[in-house]
């Protein structure tokens, strides 16, 4: 490793190669943040590590990333390695033993829960653990909690999340791949339960506060466990734009999931998909959204959006802010989602801005 470590100062980013874990290295650069890049491969490591003088820390796998944190306990780990359901709990214990605050990018349904249900002991180690500190989770949460602020919990949420991405050329990996595979059984909360549901119904054509236009359709993700716990509601779902459009598809998707569930055959298919090369792209939009409609059992109705730039960047602006804002004392142990836990000023710390219309009744 270059540099020295100094114990408990630090914030360490756990996949320092990945889009995510680049981008939050920039960020918590901005903040004026030490960063440690942690990643399997030296080289590649270094030139991640290069735009912003990060530190770096070549961990040939995930296992001996965890060994170093227990020894060297950071201030702060950022775990950016899906999937979530497989990676985060190993990370949290080595935290839990380490004294170490955790941040990770967790949007599926299980690994969210999951990290809910390490909560008490969170609190008895008086640690912070934030799961979902990534575009999705936050943004869509964020408004929830903004309409929410003050007022009864409601009857009904539904939260939609529209990225816009640049993308670069490469490959997706199999830590995106994994979470999206992991995410393909339709979900939704019904009575305050987490109940089965169509994956890619419930289609909407929204008009973005710009004036265009997108079709969102439901997809289970951290979205909705958050945006649940934020209103408390009896019925919410998590839509998204990124769902497929094409009928063929979405008839198809009940037999995907399916063959999905066959553990074998989702690693096998991760695995091809993870290879497959994407070309660079521009972000198909200037602004990304996250969008919730909130309704009362007296039938009043509020809209509200935030709007932000590149949701990739923003999935590295929110784990870095946190970051920031633990390292200053400002965590309380316990297992949380961003906005549950700092409020809806978070998502502007990061850049964001809420546009919330005139409410209206049913
Ligand atoms: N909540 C949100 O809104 C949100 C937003 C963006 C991303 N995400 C999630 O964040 C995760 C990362 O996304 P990404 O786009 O940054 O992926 P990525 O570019 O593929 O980066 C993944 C990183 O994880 C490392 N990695 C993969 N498998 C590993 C393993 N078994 N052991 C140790 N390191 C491993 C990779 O290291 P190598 O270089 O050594 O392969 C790479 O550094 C995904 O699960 C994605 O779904 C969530």
């Amino acid at each position: 490793m270059t540099g020295t470590l100094r114990m408990n100062a630090q914030v360490w980013v756990l996949g320092g190669t990945g889009r995510s874990g680049r981008s939050i290295a920039a960020q918590l650069a901005r903040l004026g943040l030490s960063a440690v890049l942690v990643g399997r491969d030296a080289n590649r490591l270094h030139a991640a590590a290069q735009p912003t003088g990060s530190e770096t820390l070549p961990a040939p796998s995930l296992a001996a990333a965890v060994a170093e944190i227990r020894q060297r306990r950071p201030a702060v780990v950022i775990n950016t390695v899906g999937p979530f359901t497989t990676t985060a709990p190993e990370v949290i214990y080595a935290c839990r033993a380490a004294g170490s605050h955790y941040i990770d990018l967790a949007n599926d349904v299980a690994a969210v829960s999951a990290t809910y249900e390490m909560h008490d002991a969170a609190v008895q180690a008086g640690h912070t653990l934030v799961t979902g500190a990534g575009f999705g989770v936050t943004a869509t949460e964020s408004v929830v909690v903004k309409l929410c602020e003050g007022r009864p919990a409601p009857l009904r949420v539904r939260v939609d999340m529209v990225p816009s991405i640049a993308m670069e050329e490469g490959t997706a990996g199999e830590a995106l791949i994994g979470t999206l595979l992991g995410s393909l059984h339709g979900r939704r909360i019904t009575d305050g339960r987490l109940v089965p549901a169509r994956i890619f119904g419930d289609t909407v054509r929204l008009t973005l506060p710009d004036g265009s236009q997108v079709t969102t359709a439901s997809m289970p993700s951290g979205e909705l466990l958050a945006a649940h716990r934020a209103s408390g509601a009896r019925h919410v779902l998590s839509a998204t734009s990124e769902a497929p459009s094409s009928p063929l598809i979405r008839a198809m998707m009940p037999a995907l999931s399916t063959l999905m569930r066959w553990e074998r055959l989702r690693s096998f298919t991760t695995r091809h998909l993870a290879r497959v090369r994407v070309e660079a792209k521009e972000r198909p939009r200037e602004h990304s959204w996250g969008h919730a409609v909130v309704t009362w059992t007296d039938g009043e109705t509020r809209e509200g959006w935030l709007r932000l730039g590149d949701a990739q960047e923003y999935t590295g602006a929110v784990p870095a802010e946190i970051a920031r804002r633990l390292l200053a004392g400002e965590g309380r142990p316990g297992a949380y989602t961003p906005a549950a836990h700092f409020g809806p000023t978070l998502a502007e710390s990061c850049g964001a801005t809420y546009l919330l219309p005139q409410s209206g009744r049913q």
